[in-house]
This record gives structure tokens, sequence and C-alpha cells, in this order.
């Protein structure tokens, strides 16, 4: 009993200390060089691109928009995305009838261990960060559903069906988007699909308590996502700011839109071509907000890399091939800050590419020092390539550690470009 009131009383989530304070406290204070100057940022002139889902059968207009938008903004809003307002509706309610219920009920979720698939906790992370964030936050992993709803919150008591209802539809219109944003690479449709092996979607209730200096503040600082694709909800109060062309764009709410980025696995996949871009979330004095970011995700054991088709002499292959729970696991411990964790994975070596029309690589390196691509995921079960990988799992079992996978190739290997067959047919 005596510890369970010593831990009420020291309010480890910020809405309990938020409630009674007109001070920020010194651990959520920004140093000067890196603090939202809210009046510089642009709320009026530029926005995000809305894209109209409605048309999407009946012509590739869509294809090219959501394609210009990602190449100009990383960002775009949705509108008409099929997803039925009551559903929405309802996700918005439970999310704010959570946060409303007693510290004790809420605390029944805390957890500071990242690796947990459902957990409430506060700023990002508060085992590794130096200075906290205005937040709380509800982390839910959400596919496949069977295997994680049993461990979510069970109160309110609409909580587990509505929020199950939301996370299958907003998972429909990632498939969509997905296929949408292969097409507007030139990729094959379900190419994104596959490259996620099994996929994964995580979602996030993000709860921003009004703050008495909101200036000295993040709800969270500048930062990308990790996953594919982050589908938002947010509710009528402004606060998230995106970074274009070197000035923050505030995204006004608009009733019935999600926005949509692209996160740092589309520009692997991508090599490049579309951006991963910084976006923060600011706070306000008045009033909380909350926003529901679902992110869409490969499955842990998928193996990423730029897409062979988009590497050729012009664009060189920009990054190592990773797994994607090397890359998240790197995410959560390094903090969220401006220089994109992207940058850990980047590529300095030449590599093995595919020219349109031929039959052999360019650039392909001399026979001591062949660095290859993987296929991409489907092909893994057929080219020649996947038995090296095979080979790697088993001289090596860290992951952090794959870029030495190429040694066993220079023993066994005289590579002859033709015969091995190391383009994807
Ligand atoms: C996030 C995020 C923005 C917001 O949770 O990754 O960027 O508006 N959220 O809450
Ligand atoms: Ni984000």
């Amino acid at each position: 009993m005596a510890m369970a009131s010593a831990s009420a009383s020291q309010k480890v989530l910020l809405l309990d200390l938020a409630s009674n304070i007109n001070h920020v406290p010194t651990n959520y204070i920004r140093p000067i060089s890196d603090r939202p100057n809210l009046d510089q940022v642009d709320s009026i002139d530029d926005s995000i691109p809305l894209i109209d889902l409605h048309s999407l059968t009946s012509s590739n207009h869509v294809v090219q928009q959501i394609g210009q938008a990602c190449k100009d903004y990383g960002f775009f809003q949705v509108k008409n995305h099929g997803i039925p307002d009551e559903v929405i509706t309802n996700m918005m309610q439970i999310s704010r009838e959570f946060f409303r219920m007693p510290q004790s009920e809420r605390m029944k979720s805390y957890s500071d261990d990242p690796s947990k698939t459902t957990r409430l906790s506060t700023s990002f992370n508060v085992k590794t960060e130096k200075v906290s964030n205005w937040r709380d936050f509800l982390r839910l992993h959400c596919y496949p559903l069977d295997q994680y709803l049993h461990e979510w919150p069970s109160s309110p008591s609409s909580f587990r069906d509505n929020a199950a209802e939301y996370c299958r539809h907003v998972r429909q219109l990632a498939l969509t988007l997905l296929e949408i944003i292969s097409e507007s690479l030139g990729l094959e449709k379900d190419y994104i699909n596959r490259a996620l092996d099994k996929h994964g979607q995580h979602m996030a209730l993000n709860y921003y308590p009004p703050c008495p200096q909101p200036e000295l503040t993040y709800g969270l600082p500048g930062h990308t996502d990790p996953n594919v694709i982050t589908i938002l909800l947010q509710d009528d109060v402004p606060g998230l700011q995106v970074l274009n062309n070197d000035k923050w764009l505030a995204v006004n709410p608009i009733p019935h839109t999600f926005i949509v980025n692209i996160g740092d696995q589309i520009q692997v996949l991508s090599n490049d071509r579309y951006k991963s871009v910084l976006h923060r979330a600011v706070v306000n004095c008045y009033t909380e907000r909350i926003s529901i970011p679902t992110f869409y995700c490969p499955s842990p054991e998928a193996i990423i890399a730029p897409a062979p088709e988009l590497i050729d002499k012009d664009h060189p292959c920009q990054y190592r091939s990773f797994t994607y729970s090397e890359y998240y696991q790197k995410f959560w411990n390094r903090g969220l800050a401006t220089e994109t964790c992207l940058d850990l994975f980047r590529s300095n070596s030449c590599v093995a590419s595919r020219e349109p029309n031929s039959t052999t690589p360019n650039n392909f390196p001399p026979p001591t020092t062949i660095v290859i691509t993987p296929p991409p995921p489907t092909k893994a079960t057929t080219s020649p390539i996947s038995i090296e990988s095979t080979r790697e799992t088993q001289l090596n079992n860290s992951p952090t550690t794959r870029n030495d996978w190429q040694i066993p190739l220079h023993i066994t290997f005289v590579p002859q470009p033709q015969q091995l067959n190391l383009l994807p047919p």
C-alpha cells in the first residue's frame, strides 16, 4: 500500500503533473538554440497538399499527385479515404476517455520499456533522453490484431472494440497508399507490400496537455518516423508542423482528413527518391491536444534495401541492407534527434545494380571486393544471393554487424556476373 501511494504521488505521467503548475519544470526546457520559435511558423500561406482519394479507381491522376507530394513535401492529407466517420469519431472518443481516467487506472498500462508491445508512457524514451517532451502516449501494436488485442487496456469498456475496428480500416488505407506509392515510383504495385515481409502496424495515442510556457518545450521535437508510412488522425487543435524548404509549416486540422507521411523505410526503398521529412509537435497554453498516428511498418525480420529498379549509375545505391528490427532498435536507443537515424545505414560502397536492358551489372567491382545488394524480398527463395544471406546468418548471429557478410563471398566465389545471376530476373 505504501509503495502504491508513493508511486502515485510521484506523478510519472505528464497529465497528472501538468494539471497544477504554471511553469514548465526545468527538465522540459530546451536550450535557446533549440526552441520552437512559434512566431516564425507559417500557418496560413502554405500547407501540405490535400488529395482526394475519391477518384482513385477512375484515374491515375492520384498516383501522380501523391508522387509529387512525396517528392515536394514527404507529407500529404487525404480526404474521401473510405474510413467511416463513425469509426474515426469513436476512436477519438475512446482516446479522450482513456486519458481522462483516474491516474491509478491509467498507470495499469504504464511501462518505460520500449520493447513492450502495449504500454503507456511519457515523453519519448525516459530511460535515454536528456530533455523531456510535453507528451504522454499509449502505444499499441495492432497487427496481427489477434496477437495483441488481449494486451490492450480493457477500460474504457469499448476501448478494444473501437480501437480494433479503427485499426482494421486504417490498415486497408495503408495498403492502398502503399500500392499508389509503389506505382508512383515506377515499381510493381505490390512492391512495397512484398518488401515488408509479414508487415507490422503500431499505433500511438498521443496526449499533449496544455502547457504554461509552450515556447520553451516541444510535444515532440523535430524527427522523422522510422517506419514505412504514418497515417495521422488529429483532433481539432493545431500542433503538427512539417519542415519544408527550411521553414516550419503548420498543418492545421481539417475534419475527416488524415495526414500521411513518408517514413524512413520508404526513403531507403526508394533509394532517396522520396525523403522522410522532419516534423514536430508543438503545444499550446489553452487546451489539450490528441493525435493518433498509425505507424505502418515492415515486420521485424524484413530485410530492407533500396529497390534494385531504382539503382543505376545516376542513382548509386545509398543504403546497405538491414533488418527492420536493427533499425528500430537504433531509433529508440538514440533518442529523437534532428539528424535522422538513416545516416547510420548509409552505404559508401559500390554495389551491383540493374541497368535497364542490360545483362551485366554496371559498376561491377573486382572479384575481391564484391558487394551485393540483396534481392527484393520475394525473389529471396530463388536467387543465389539468398544462399549467402543464409550463410551470413550462420556465421554471424549479431544483426548489428551485418557489414561482415560479404567476407565468405571472397573465399568461395570467383564471380562471373552472368553465371552468378546476380541480378534479379
Ligand atoms: C509522431 C508524430 C505528430 C503529432 O507521433 O511520430 O509525429 O502531431 N506526431 O502528434
Ligand atoms: Ni512523427
